[in-house]
């Protein structure tokens, strides 16, 4: 069986024989295909790339329709159920293997000699104003580590890379507790590296005086949610990442890019969303009149549907999980039950099954968030502390494949054609 394409040109007759590599052929041998001579040659059109594979990966893999997720072939539930710590996690998808002891130890201590921010970038967090979105301000401080570390435009030298790996998976979530405490207008903490990724995390963002302790069952709750949401191959945030550092910017810039496409609410913010439409829902009473609003094109369900899953997002699955685990602990947010009932609703709902609409990672997560005591405006940034592993992953897997130019897409142009200039006073 040959493994090509044959296309007929209905316009003009001519057949051509397209090769398939990977179940895929190439936009660009298109091209050839021309009805008049001088044509530019055929394209594809494909809006938000919803079947475009735009890169070769060897990262993360996902089959939505069964519901699997894997970093680097090892399927999520088991990372999650046994890895202890998110910096083994970060490490696999970065260097393609689980870490041993020595590895481990290694990458830990590399990260942790870079969590202290400059006291310059602390100064530059403490001018927002004490309104600001922490993610705003996370966002914003990410790029200005460019101007503390201009070396990171090196990005060719595999040492100077190396570094800026280290440090921005070492800093973020200094950053984003520092973005916290600012907006509490408490003193921020600053790092303790005896602790582990997670613990280190929720001990700057809430010690105050010297009494705090992190309650392992917190700790190891935040230690899965980061590895559930450390990578998600070709997601909006990881393609803005590639598609920035394909122009050869620094990490910082590209990381800062990615961070904000995270922000908005169809990607990473929609677990604020959900926690927002679950407050205007307000009462169960209320939810069938909800999920008829939905239905009838008046809203969202948010945290539900995804691009890829067409069946239960498989991190939702260890997130409901989880949540009791932290309930138990934190007591159970009222909000909870709402959600299962929505979720009840919605799956038998003719509306939702016929679209394949499951809850996604973010329909959980928020109400986990909540109970431990994260406000509502800062589960995006909860979010962008693992995936920066994942960005960097991608980000460095992009600008080494020999087959990645600068990222430039075509465009079907149906504006005005050329016409000439004329003054202000002759103008409609
Ligand atoms: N509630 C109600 N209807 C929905 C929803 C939803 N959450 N999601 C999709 N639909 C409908 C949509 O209106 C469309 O209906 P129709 O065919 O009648 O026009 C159909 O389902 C297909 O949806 P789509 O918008 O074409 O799907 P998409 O792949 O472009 O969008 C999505 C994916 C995640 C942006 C979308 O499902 C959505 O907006 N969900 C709510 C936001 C959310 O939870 N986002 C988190 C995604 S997971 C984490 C992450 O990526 O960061």
């Amino acid at each position: 069986m040959p493994e090509t394409l044959t296309i007929i040109d209905n316009r003009t007759g001519k057949k051509y024989e397209i090769p398939i590599e990977n179940g895929t052929i190439k936009a660009i041998d298109l091209r050839q295909i021309k009805a008049k001579d001088d044509e530019f040659g055929m394209m594809t059109y494909d809006p938000a790339l919803m079947n475009t594979a735009s890169v070769k990966s060897k990262i993360t893999y996902i089959d939505g329709d069964k519901g699997i997720l894997r970093y680097r072939g090892y399927p999520i539930e088991q990372l999650a159920e046994k890895c202890t710590s998110f910096l083994e996690v970060a490490y696999l998808i970065l260097y393609g293997d689980l870490p041993n002891g020595k590895q481990l130890e290694e990458w830990r201590q590399n990260v942790k000699h870079h969590t202290f921010i400059h006291e310059n970038l602390k100064k530059l967090m403490e001018g927002f104003r004490y309104d600001a979105h922490p993610m705003g301000m996370f966002i914003s401080t990410i790029s200005a580590l460019s101007t503390f570390y201009p070396e990171s435009k090196n990005i060719m030298d595999p040492e100077t890379r190396q570094k800026q790996i280290f440090r921005l998976v070492g800093k973020v979530p200094t950053i984003a507790a520092f973005a916290f405490r600012h907006s509490k207008g408490m003193p921020y903490n600053y790092p303790d590296n005896e602790l582990t990724y997670a613990g280190n995390f929720l001990s700057m963002m809430f010690k105050i005086g010297e009494k705090y302790k992190v309650h392992p069952a917190l700790e190891h709750a935040l230690t899965v949610l980061f590895i559930l949401h450390a990578d998600h191959e070709q997601n909006c945030s990881a393609n803005v990442m590639r598609s920035v550092g394909s122009s050869h910017v620094d990490p910082y810039s590209a990381c800062a890019a990615a961070a904000a496409a995270l922000w908005g609410p169809l990607h990473g913010g929609a677990n604020e969303a959900v926690l927002q439409m679950l407050d205007e829902i307000g009462a169960m009473s209320n939810i069938p009149a909800f999920i008829k609003s939905v239905k009838d094109g008046k809203g969202k369900l948010m945290g539900f549907g995804h691009r890829v899953y067409k069946n239960y997002d498989p991190r939702a699955k260890v997130i409901k999980k989880l949540a009791y685990e932290v309930f138990e602990v934190t007591g159970k947010n009222p909000k909870l039950d709402m959600a299962l009932e929505l979720e009840r609703i919605a799956l038998e709902d003719e509306y939702f099954v016929k679209r394949k609409l499951y809850p996604n990672v973010d329909f959980y997560s928020g109400l986990i968030y909540q109970a431990m005591g994260f406000p509502m405006d800062f589960f995006p940034v909860l979010f962008a502390i693992p995936r920066t592993a994942g960005w960097l992953a991608q980000w460095q897997e992009h600008i080494l494949d020999p087959e990645q130019k600068i990222a430039r897409p075509r465009q079907i142009f149906l504006g005005s054609p050329e016409r000439n200039w004329i003054p202000i006073d002759q103008r409609k």
